[in-house]
């Protein structure tokens, strides 16, 4: 049930193996962790726990592991179902004989947990996930681990990856995946399966990326792939995995967020470095379609800063659609002559998943921008984009959002002829924002003191920086926890404003551009009502308290400028109210269900 991270591990230390490639999946959720591991004794030892990898550790300190020759283990972010012990995984069977890690929803799983209790079968857990194992030991009365997997994972509906392990066929470990990802690699004496190719990027430079519908058998140094529905052979070619996969550690900074604000100037040059054919095929696509954006969160803020690049530079029009959304009015847009563009960090946020599938079932194209080289949106789509940033592990997206935004000035530029200019510019801008870091990280963090004890704040701007104030809206309030929103300037005087009083913070994103007068206009009327203005601009102005100051740019530069210090002011106010920005509480990385 849960959307979460699996690994598991096939050969000399199973256990350790499996955990190590566990520590990189957090970013999945970490509601909740364990594993399942064979004993020297050959049995299935099941520890779990609630909290993260490092209370699994603790708990795991008195375990032997080290015969482990097989392991499969699991980070929860809860769904369904409270965080606790019982509800961790793996989840076994009556016997304890079968163990299963489960990412993702198995919508049927109330009729068969009616079913298989009707049969004797005793549930310990309130998952879905539950099912799966009880399924297999039915089956196992009367077939081998394989088949009764098989026959298993085909009564399940819903989304999932799935590993599961059977002390009685401990040289094979099984898999299955739909709709949520999974990924195998297999060398000399292993092989590893994990939700995403970075646990598995350690000991291969390359794996099998499951298809929807794939079943799996994973011994020491094969892999075989099965239709999980006619059981035939089915031919996976291996993908060499992206340099994104290589998993960086914090150096010397306290968080990763930290670190990762800090990599805007590298993410602006890296996102600029596109391959000329690819980005040549996205600009035809751009310009012989009509265009519609299909995104989530940070990337769809990205998006709607997209659409006013395509306008003002391409000239143009184009929507934005809550991806979640896309689907309730896809049937009145979705045609042969749309390009959808899927904007994902991930590029496996089930929502977006979902609109491309429809997209695509209805004829459409699809441009995937994504930071995960063969990551599900990479692959379905007819065309995609990399951001080339290298891994995110802060849940708050900063430096993706960065870069989000500087490959979509190049594919805007490109569109109309202008790439090298913009590349040019791009690189200008980078080195610009290189020396405003050390000063945005100092502002900040002096107006944290101020903003940590309020009970909210307003975030304001116009025309291409009023996605801005959504986003800076978002990372405040995902990572402190104080309630922010993030709107259109012109919007207040329609609502919002009769919530401005005394010492109210609005924080004005104000550049010196075609927006300037009005912004100003509305900084006024809540400085009337007394709000305590935080100024973001490239001028100051007497109606702000404080200033963040930022460099003049050009004017469709701003977006990219702003996000950095609003990046900073959440992750000092974060950090004052001893939040760890890097794991906001209830959220995970990477979003892989609806
Ligand atoms: C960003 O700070 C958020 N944590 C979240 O909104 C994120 O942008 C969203 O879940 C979309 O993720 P994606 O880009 O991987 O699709």
């Amino acid at each position: 049930m849960p959307m979460c991270g699996i690994t598991g591990f096939i050969g000399n230390n199973a256990a350790a193996n499996a955990l190590e490639g566990l520590r990189t999946l957090e970013y999945r959720g970490y509601d909740s962790a364990g594993i399942a591991f064979a004993t020297k004794e050959g049995r299935i030892k099941v520890v779990k726990t609630v909290g993260d990898v490092s209370a699994l550790d603790k708990k795991l300190a008195a375990e032997d592991m080290s015969a482990s020759n097989f392991a499969i283990a699991h980070t929860r972010w809860a769904t369904h179902g409270g965080v606790s012990d019982a509800n961790a995984h793996p989840h076994t069977d009556c016997t304890g004989k079968v163990a299963v890690v489960h990412n993702g929803i198995i919508e049927n799983f109330q009729a068969l947990r009616s079913e298989l209790t009707s049969r004797g079968h005793n549930f310990s857990s309130e998952t879905d996930s539950e099912v799966i194992g009880h399924l297999i030991e039915e089956n196992l009365r009367t077939m081998g681990f394989v088949d009764a997997a098989l026959a298993a994972f085909r009564r399940l509906e819903g989304s999932y990856a799935i590993l599961a392990a059977y002390e009685g066929s401990p040289d094979a470990l099984v898999a299955a995946k739909n709709q949520s990802p999974l990924v195998l690699s297999a060398g000399d004496g292993f092989a590893a399966a994990a939700s995403d190719p970075v646990p598995l990027a350690k000991c291969s430079k390359e794996g099998l990326f499951l298809e929807d519908g794939d079943f799996a058998i994973i011994k020491k140094g094969s892999l075989e792939v099965l239709d999980l529905r006619t059981g035939k052979k089915v031919g996976r070619k291996p993908i060499v995995f992206g340099t994104g996969s290589v998993f960086s550690d914090k150096q010397e900074y306290p968080h990763f967020m930290l670190k990762e604000i800090y990599e805007a100037p590298a993410a602006i040059r890296l996102a600029a470095m596109q391959e000329p054919a690819a980005l040549e095929k996205a600009a035809r696509l751009v310009r012989e379609n009509r265009v519609v954006f299909v995104a989530c969160g940070t990337s769809r803020h990205a998006s709607l800063v997209g659409r006013y690049l395509f306008n003002r530079i391409g000239g143009k029009f184009c929507e934005v659609v809550v991806a979640s959304e896309f689907p309730y009015i896809a049937k009145n847009i979705v045609d042969d002559d749309l390009l959808v563009i899927a904007v994902s960090q991930s590029g496996e946020t089930a929502d977006v998943i979902e609109g491309v599938k429809i997209a695509k079932a209805r004829g459409a194209k699809v441009l995937a921008i994504t930071n995960v080289v063969g990551s599900s949106l990479d692959r379905i789509s007819d065309c995609a984009l990399h951001l080339n940033c290298g891994p995110e592990i802060g849940v708050a997206a900063t430096k993706t959002f960065v870069a989000q935004l500087s490959l979509l000035y190049l594919l805007a530029s490109t569109v109309v002829g202008k790439k090298d200019d913009e590349k040019r510019k791009l690189d200008e801008v980078s080195r610009i924002l290189e020396n405003s870091l050390p000063g945005w990280d100092a502002v900040g963090r002096k107006l944290s003191q101020r903003l940590a004890k309020e009970p909210a704040a307003y975030f304001i701007a116009r025309g291409p920086n009023f996605p801005t104030a959504l986003e800076g809206a978002l990372k405040f309030k995902e990572i402190t926890y104080i309630h922010a929103e993030g709107m259109a300037a012109g919007e207040l005087k329609h609502g919002t404003l009769a919530l401005i009083s005394k010492g109210t913070p609005v924080i004005a994103i104000c550049p010196n551009d075609y927006t300037h007068a009005e912004t100003i206009s509305n900084v006024m009327e809540t400085a009337a009502r007394g709000a305590f203005v935080i100024g973001c601009s490239d001028e100051p102005n007497s109606a702000f308290d404080e200033l963040i100051a930022v460099p003049k740019v050009e004017e469709h530069h701003f977006p990219l400028v702003f996000s950095i210090p609003l990046q900073f002011l959440a992750y000092h106010t974060a950090v004052l109210r001893k939040n760890n920005p890097d794991r906001p509480r209830n959220l995970a990385k990477s979003v892989t269900v609806k």
